[in-house]
């Protein structure tokens, strides 16, 4: 018999075995809890409940330690391509050189959408939030592809994770292009994953779009940064609507939809939001002394994080990319100045050293989503764009799990105990 934790609740006294993961904290199997004891356990939030076994990202939030089937961020992110993280996820280990181009090139032919798709964004108004659009177009995709909608099916599920990938980026260009009203571009098959959404992004057909190879590189590198951060909120979301059966277009549709609130995809856009009302690098300490004030309501945007108590490791990367493409595009901005110092500001200062704050990963990301000319409302567009790929991901291994099981959490009911109805003239 394995290690074993011993609940005593009462007269009774109860053994749970306590599980093992290749690394990181053990956990309390805590499955036979209400057979065995007649209780729940109680912890909104999950802060400390697993909900699921996953072999696919690993974060260590003391140490700032974010592995993608055991291999460090910052090595993906320095060294190799969304393509092949992306392959990485979904297949557990890196892909040889026939497999990556095999798989390129099956998501660039997945590229295009289903042309009466492209009709449901004139149902919208122009000035739709985008996220709006793409949980309504991407939900719709079920409703195109019934080839691959039979999750009992590994093959399905495989070319329907393949489209939800591919289509993402030309879904997502399409929001942006219909909110400034110009034509939509189609996929252009020569070009990289990334290129390609650059260009259906900023091209136009008048013209010959000429796509700059630093910035195609740091979009590459934002996406391989968000393709999946174990089971966060969107997450769980895309599990818990695929435990009951759903459909994966249906699933990811759910993740948007979660994604999109300023506490989880949001906050990058608060972040830059927030450098460009300090302005300047001498009004820092000014906004220091609000975020410490407990009679303020302000935060430091982009400082701290749920489960990082170190600095996050894509913050760091995301910070050398800032200054690659302003490097390259030869543009300076005072906003990334002002961050870069309130940065080292705030790193030295007693109350953010003892909570443990440190910047996140949306504290770069923002300024360069913009230096790349992207609208603060495309920000989280862009975050689900490269969500997709974990969301997929995880909702496979979720399905191929044989011991997976509808999710259905319990409660504390807190309401009125059973009484009668009064007829209405009687209340
Ligand atoms: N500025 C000032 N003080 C802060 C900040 C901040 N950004 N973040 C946390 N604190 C303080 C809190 O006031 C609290 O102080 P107290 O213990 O004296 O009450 C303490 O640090 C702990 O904060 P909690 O909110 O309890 O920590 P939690 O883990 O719940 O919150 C969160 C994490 C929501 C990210 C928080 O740090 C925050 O609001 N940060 C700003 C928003 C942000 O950047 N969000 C992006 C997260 S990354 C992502 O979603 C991809």
């Amino acid at each position: 018999m394995g290690d074993q934790a011993k609940l005593s609740a009462g007269e009774t006294v109860t053994n749970f075995p306590v599980l093992k993961g290749s690394v990181g904290p053990d956990v309390i199997d805590i499955r036979k809890l209400y057979g065995q004891t007649g209780m729940f356990t109680f912890d909104p939030g999950f802060t400390s409940t697993g909900s699921c076994e996953s072999a696919l990202t690993y974060i260590d939030g003391e140490e700032g330690i974010l592995l993608h089937r055991g291999y460090p961020i910052g090595q993906l992110a320095e060294q190799s391509s969304f393509m092949e993280v992306s392959y990485l996820l979904l297949n557990g280990e890196l892909p040889g050189k026939g497999e990556l181009d095999e798989f390129s090139s099956t998501i660039t032919r997945h590229t295009m959408v289903h042309e009466q798709l492209l009709q449901f964004y004139r149902g919208f108004r122009r000035d739709a939030h985008p996220m709006a659009v793409m949980c309504g177009v991407v939900g719709a995709l079920s409703a195109f592809y019934h080839d691959s909608t039979d999750i009992a099916d590994p093959e399905h599920r495989k070319i329907s994770s393949h489209r939800l990938i591919a289509k993402m980026p030309t879904l997502a260009a399409a929001a942006y292009k219909y909110s400034i009203g110009q034509p939509f571009l189609y996929p252009d098959n020569s070009l990289s994953y990334t290129g390609n959404f650059l260009r259906m992004t900023f091209g136009v057909p008048a013209e010959e779009y000429e796509l700059h190879p630093a910035v195609e590189q740091a979009m590459d590198r934002i996406f391989i940064l968000h393709a999946d951060h174990e089971q966060n909120a969107s997450t769980s979301t895309v599990r818990l609507a695929g435990s009951s059966g759903a459909n994966p277009f249906a699933c990811v549709a759910a993740g948007i939809a979660c994604l999109w609130g300023p506490a989880h995809g949001g906050a990058n856009e608060a972040a830059l939001n927030m450098l460009r009302e300090i302005g300047t690098p001498d009004k820092i300490p000014h906004f220091i002394e609000r975020a410490k004030d407990k009679n303020d309501p302000f935060r430091l945007m982009g400082f701290g994080h749920r489960v990082y108590k170190n600095y996050d490791p894509r913050a760091t990367v995301m910070q050398k990319t800032v200054r690659e493409v302003f490097d390259a595009l030869k543009v300076t901005n005072p906003v990334f100045e002002t961050a870069l110092r309130l940065e080292e500001l705030a790193l030295n200062d007693e109350y953010f050293i003892e909570k443990k704050l440190f910047p996140n990963v949306d504290f770069y990301s923002g300024i360069i989503l913009s230096a790349i000319g992207f609208p603060t409302t495309m920000f989280t567009v862009l975050f689900a764009l490269a969500r997709t790929v974990g969301w997929v991901a995880q909702w496979n291994e979720m399905i191929s799990d044989p011991a997976q099981k509808i999710g259905r959490p319990r409660q504390l009911y807190t309401g009125p105990v059973k009484r009668d109805y009064t007829p209405i003239g009687k209340r």
